[in-house]
């Protein structure tokens, strides 16, 4: 058992009852998140990439819950830098974790990290494939569309893909679809839209365009997904 519950724009805890991870905790500035970076309680703290809608509260997050925050060699030194307990990984490797199975995955993106006025270099940005409560849910990340998602669906048959849909920074509606069939997952859940004008996108819609493909599920910010 795995329960998903959506935070908004790309954020999502994970808990199999035990232990629980929080993905992209864009939480403080995000106009849709329903709660607050202080109230919660995680095991793990996973960062795709270096941009600030997803490192977000990542660093206060993990140092006060003494989570562990996981994501490339880079964002993991930055993140240590800041006195916060990190992981450093890359793209291709996985470890299993107390809290979960942990694989890193290509994305196609920027990975900058925004400090004191400059930008930092981030490493290559990522996304995951993580196992745990007996279920395999892969977060791509911000990502156009690759080729390569199809290996990611056949070596690792998927329960759930969590897809950007906004548009201008991932894939858009278009691509998500295409991204659906080369994954083949058991289910979707659209991501990474209407937090802004910018990338606002119908997820209706969206689930619309995948019938026959995959059952796709809208969560609102704040809803739980249970699989
Ligand atoms: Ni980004
Ligand atoms: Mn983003």
């Amino acid at each position: 058992m795995l329960k998903v519950r959506f935070l908004g724009h790309s954020c999502f805890t994970l808990s199999d009852g035990t232990h629980t991870v929080v993905i992209d905790p864009f939480i403080s500035g995000n106009p849709v998140c329903p709660v607050k970076a202080a109230d919660l309680k995680v095991d793990g703290v996973l960062v795709s990439h270096g941009h600030s809608d997803h490192l977000g509260d990542a660093i206060p997050i993990a140092k006060r819950c003494g989570a562990t925050i996981v994501a490339n060699h880079e964002i993991a030194s930055f993140c240590a830098g800041q006195g916060a307990p990190a992981h450093g990984m890359h793209i291709g490797g996985a470890r299993q974790f107390p809290f979960a199975w942990v694989k890193l995955t290509p994305a196609w993106h920027g990975s900058g990290i925004d400090y004191q006025g400059q930008m930092v270099y981030g490493g290559m940005p990522s996304g995951f494939v993580v196992r745990m409560g007996g279920r395999t849910v892969y977060h791509p990340g911000d990502t156009g569309l690759f080729g390569d998602m199809e290996l990611i669906g056949r070596l690792h048959p998927l329960d759930l893909a969590l897809l950007p849909i906004g548009d201008n920074y991932t894939m858009g509606p278009d691509d998500a679809v295409e991204a659906v069939r080369m994954l083949k997952p058991k289910r979707v859940v659209p991501m990474h839209y209407s937090t802004f004008d910018l990338i606002k996108q119908d997820g209706a819609a969206f689930a619309k365009r995948l019938e026959g493909l995959a059952p796709c599920t809208v969560l609102k910010p704040g809803e739980t997904l249970e699989l």
